[in-house]
């Protein structure tokens, strides 16, 4: 059902630097939406200078985050985490801060995004191949014993939804 916050825009920010409080309150936004897969204090920085992090802020408050990385030896990239804080889901920031963050990475010669996802995400399953994600692979036990994992590819530039 229509919400009225579903129609506010989210403004998708860059971040390479991460003062205490920043740093405090992305470790705590992610492990709320991500539970122990979330990135932590001591990778959120060498994300933030080394790969790319973004933040999707509505209303003067971040609503979600997306962490991106460079894949060694080709011109892809990987969303290594997208998440809403749980409080911000379901009003479509989800759809904008990954179709924003793809629209950013689009023309500058990198060629695919990929992403793993539990099988059973629905909700992710849903977000990515509306913007045009499709499977690659399946990777049994990815991160473990019952934590099998799809591989998904977009083409960066074309895949998102204008
Ligand atoms: C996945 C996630 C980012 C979606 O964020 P969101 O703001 O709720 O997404 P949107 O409101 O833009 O909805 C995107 C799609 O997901 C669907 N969706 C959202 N939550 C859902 C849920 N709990 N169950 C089933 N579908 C769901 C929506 O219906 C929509 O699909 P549709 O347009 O085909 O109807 C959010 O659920 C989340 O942060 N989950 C935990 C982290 C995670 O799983 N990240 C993805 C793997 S990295």
């Amino acid at each position: 059902m229509a919400d009225a916050r579903m129609e506010t825009k989210l403004e998708i920010i860059h971040l390479t630097e991460l003062d205490a409080d920043m740093l405090a309150r992305l470790a705590r936004y992610g492990r709320d939406a991500l539970g122990e897969s979330a990135l932590d204090e001591w990778m959120l920085p060498v994300i933030a200078r080394y790969g790319l992090l973004f933040v999707g802020a509505a209303g003067g408050e971040i609503v979600g985050s997306a962490e991106v990385i460079r894949c060694m030896g080709d011109g892809d990239l990987y969303l290594e985490g997208l998440y809403i804080r749980p409080e911000h889901q379901r009003m479509g920031y989800g759809t904008q801060l990954l179709e924003g963050v793809m629209k950013l990475l689009a023309g500058k010669d990198f060629i695919r995004l990929l992403v793993t996802l539990a099988p059973d995400n629905d909700a992710g399953r849903s977000l990515y191949g509306n913007a045009g994600f499709s499977e690659l692979e399946y990777l049994p036990v990815h991160y473990g014993p019952e934590r099998d994992r799809l591989l998904l590819a977009a083409q960066l530039g074309s895949g998102a939804r204008s």
